[in-house]
Order: structure tokens, then C-alpha cells, then sequence
């Protein structure tokens, strides 16, 4: 495994349920972290237990183009070099067709796919400079498979998926290795406003997740971690 001791990392998203664990865990093996997100009380309450500097934290809204090219303009003066980014932020809408509307969809891809093509735009160009670096994203299992009331996360999920594997193509002659996180249920605030009895007690912790992305954010620099699949045991969906 590759060590994180002093490693640049990027991480979007940070005040998340699963964005949290993962700025504790990727800070106290010694990464060099920023975090970003949009609630700077809560960045601020997660760069606090985490122990990263309050010049490490950035607001940042994804859908935002301006917001996404200002706060990397921030952050590259703070990090010249970004060895990894981890997008861990994301919106959750689950509503059938009947009730969906045309503001959601366009939030969903807003945040979940075209927000992902501002972070592209923000981070290749230093990676290709240097030929190298990470990238992780979290498609989840529904930008692999449908499920019922999932139109526009999936939509925007799936779209994802095929971006990054578009960009591998594009920088498959440098050792920027490119990793998607298929994760399925897994417990965080993500559920709270989503309106589908589901079983909590039964989905992946965030903790699990979060280690997820810190082994992924090691994994041996020999090779790449193109995907993994992590989900709980009653649902099975790959
Ligand atoms: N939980 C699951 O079951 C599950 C399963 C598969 C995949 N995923 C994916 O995993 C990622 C993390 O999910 P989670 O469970 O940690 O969800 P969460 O607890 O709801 O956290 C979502 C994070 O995304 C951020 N965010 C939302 N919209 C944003 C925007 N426009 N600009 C910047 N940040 C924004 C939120 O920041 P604010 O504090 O500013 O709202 C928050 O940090 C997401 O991509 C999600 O799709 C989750």
C-alpha cells in the first residue's frame, strides 16, 4: 500500500455522512488535506475533530461553476500538486416519474455529473502536468444498475461512469489512475429526506465506507483500483 504521509488530497464534500469519516481517516494518517462543501459551520465543526487548518477549507458548490473554478484557484495556492482528489459529495433524489420534477432532474445532473466535468476541468490539467495522481468518485451501485424511482440519480450516475471511462481513454498514456466507488446502501443523512422504506440498521456503515476510500486512496501504485463494489449483505443488487 502506498503511504498517505503527506500526500495532497482534495476532498469534495467533506461535511457529508460518508465526506466526514473519510476527512478523520485520510487526516490522521498524515494526509495533507483540504475539504470542501457548501456549509462552512459544518466544514468547520469536521476540520476541527479532523485537525486540518482552517486555511484548508473551502466553500464550495459543485453545481456552481464559478464556485468550483474560485475555490480551486484557492486551493491550488495552498497545493500546487494535487496527488488525490475524492468527490464525496452528491444529491440523492428517488421519486418516480409521476412526482419527479424537470428542477430535480436538473439538480441531480447539476450536482451529481456536470459539477464532476468542473472538478475534471479544475484537476486534469495540473495531473497531466505531472502525469500523475487519483481521482475517486462515488457512482454508487445505481450507476450500474436501475432501480425503480431512480430516473435522475441514476441518469446523473450513469453519466458519470461514462465520463470517467471516456477520460481514462484520454489520459491512458500517463499514471493518472482513475477509480470508481460502487457503493449500495449505505447509512447516512443521504436517506433522510428520501421518501423509500428502507432498512438502515441493515446498510453499510459510513465509517466502512469512509475506509473504503482510504484504502483506495493507498492502493499499490503498480497498478489501479478501477472499481470496487461495496454493499450491504440483504441487497445484493451486482
Ligand atoms: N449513502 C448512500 O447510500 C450512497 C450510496 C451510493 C453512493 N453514494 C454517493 O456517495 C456520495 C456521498 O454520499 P453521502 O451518503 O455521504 O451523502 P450525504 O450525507 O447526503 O452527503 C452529501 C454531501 O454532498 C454535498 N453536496 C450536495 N450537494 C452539493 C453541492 N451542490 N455542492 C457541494 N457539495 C454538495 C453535501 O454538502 P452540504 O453539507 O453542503 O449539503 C454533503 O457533503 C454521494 O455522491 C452519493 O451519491 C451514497
Amino acid at each position: 500500500m502506498e503511504s498517505l504521509k503527506g500526500k495532497n488530497v482534495v476532498l469534495i464534500g467533506a461535511s457529508g455522512g460518508i465526506g466526514e469519516k473519510t476527512a478523520k481517516l485520510l487526516a490522521s494518517s498524515g494526509a495533507n488535506l483540504c475539504i470542501t462543501g457548501r456549509d462552512m459551520l459544518k466544514l468547520k465543526a469536521v476540520a476541527e475533530t479532523a485537525n486540518i487548518p482552517l486555511t484548508q477549507v473551502f466553500e464550495m458548490d459543485l453545481a456552481d461553476e464559478l464556485s468550483v473554478k474560485n475555490s480551486f484557484s484557492l486551493i491550488q495556492l495552498q497545493m500546487p500538486v494535487i496527488d488525490i482528489l475524492v468527490n464525496a459529495a452528491g444529491v440523492g433524489i428517488i421519486k418516480p416519474m409521476e412526482t419527479l420534477s424537470a428542477e430535480e432532474f436538473r439538480l441531480s445532473l447539476n450536482t451529481n455529473l456536470v459539477g464532476v466535468f468542473y472538478l475534471m476541468q479544475s484537476v486534469l490539467p495540473g495531473m497531466k502536468e505531472q502525469k500523475k495522481g487519483l481521482i475517486i468518485n462515488i457512482p454508487g451501485v445505481l450507476g450500474k444498475v436501475p432501480m425503480a424511482g431512480a430516473a435522475a440519480y441514476s441518469a446523473s450516475k450513469f453519466g458519470l461512469v461514462g465520463m470517467m471511462q471516456s477520460i481514462r481513454e484520454e489520459i491512458k498514456r500517463t499514471e493518472i489512475r482513475i477509480t470508481n466507488l460502487f457503493l449500495g446502501g449505505v447509512d447516512s443523512p443521504f436517506w433522510d429526506h428520501i421518501d423509500l422504506r428502507v432498512q438502515r440498521d441493515k446498510m453499510v456503515m459510513a465509517e466502512e465506507a469512509a475506509k473504503a476510500i482510504w484504502f483506495l486512496c493507498q492502493q499499490p501504485r503498480s497498478g489501479v483500483v478501477s472499481e470496487m463494489v461495496l454493499q450491504p449483505f440483504n441487497h445484493q443488487a451486482i
